[in-house]
């Protein structure tokens, strides 16, 4: 599949995602497995987070389907769940780098989509570091948190989003009720930017960490949208707190009266 509508294995390792898609969205699997020694300078995390690396299906298909990160397979692993992305959108992708999601919205905006068909769309990748060019995509270097980024992204896109997606996650700082107070405030920053570019009928997905303090956010998303989900991707690590909210059918700024139904347990 482009990065987009297969099934199966990624890993065909016949060309970058960049250009074919290569986005299969459940690694090859490979069973030989590296040891990592721990060097006198490196600490027992470190060596066995570079050995979790390197022994990751995803961080091994992404080098070979040409991924610029691992989470790529996530978003795939959701379109393939909910069919967010389609062809001629304008996309918004939040915390976009290195850029993995960005290839991934990319490769269905210029297959055509699900559906096929000529290319076309808009995708605005935003991130607080800077991140590599990517042909296609229009690149802002901001953060979510400021309100000058907002104008910034209204100004580059210059109309209404389909689709606002925010991967966006803080530095860990280890202590997990400050990590998850603060992803969720990126979370919320998110939404508070979807609100106002969103197109009605628009979708929203956003990182999470489980912790509590997601409610308030959960309460919001259904006011302001049809259906909302929860979901974990399989690429997300089963030992991580992770997982999205995926909120589809705008409804607008005009707000119907909030309706408890329309949440669906994943
Ligand atoms: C898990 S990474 C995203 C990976 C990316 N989706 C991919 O596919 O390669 C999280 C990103 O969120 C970004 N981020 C964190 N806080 C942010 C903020 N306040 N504004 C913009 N980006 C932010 C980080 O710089 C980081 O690049």
């Amino acid at each position: 599949m482009t990065g987009k509508s297969g099934t199966g294995k990624p890993g065909t390792g016949k060309s970058g995602a960049g250009k074919s898609g290569g986005g299969n969205s459940k690694p090859s699997g490979r069973n030989l497995s590296v040891r990592v020694k721990t060097a006198r300078r490196r600490k027992t995390s470190s060596t066995r987070w570079l050995q979790r690396q390197l022994n990751d299906p995803y961080v091994i298909s992404a080098k070979k389907d040409g991924y610029r990160s691992r989470a790529a397979y996530k978003l795939l692993q959701l379109d393939e769940k909910f069919h967010l992305l389609k062809r001629d959108q304008a996309v918004v992708d939040l915390g976009a780098a290195p850029g993995g999601w960005t290839q991934v919205i990319l490769n269905v905006l210029s297959s055509g989509g699900r559906s096929g068909g000529r290319s076309g769309g808009q995708v605005l990748a935003v991130d607080v570091v800077e991140m590599d060019a990517m042909a296609g995509a229009q690149m802002l270097v901001g953060d979510v948190m400021e309100l000058e980024t907002e104008t910034a992204i209204r100004d580059a896109l210059g109309g209404r989003a389909d689709l606002v997606l925010s991967d966006m996650a803080p530095p860990a700082t280890g202590h997990q009720a400050t990590d998850h107070l603060r992803i969720i405030a990126l979370a919320e920053a998110a939404l508070d930017l979807a609100r106002g570019i969103l197109n009605p009928d628009g979708g929203f997905v956003a990182k999470v960490w489980q912790g509590g303090a997601e409610q308030e956010l959960l309460s919001a998303l259904k006011r302001d949208f049809r259906m909302v989900r929860h979901a974990k991707p399989e690429a997300s690590r089963s030992d991580s707190a992770e997982m999205y909210v995926v909120a589809t059918g705008y409804r607008g700024p005009e707000k119907e009266p909030e309706n408890e139904e329309n949440f669906v347990p994943d």
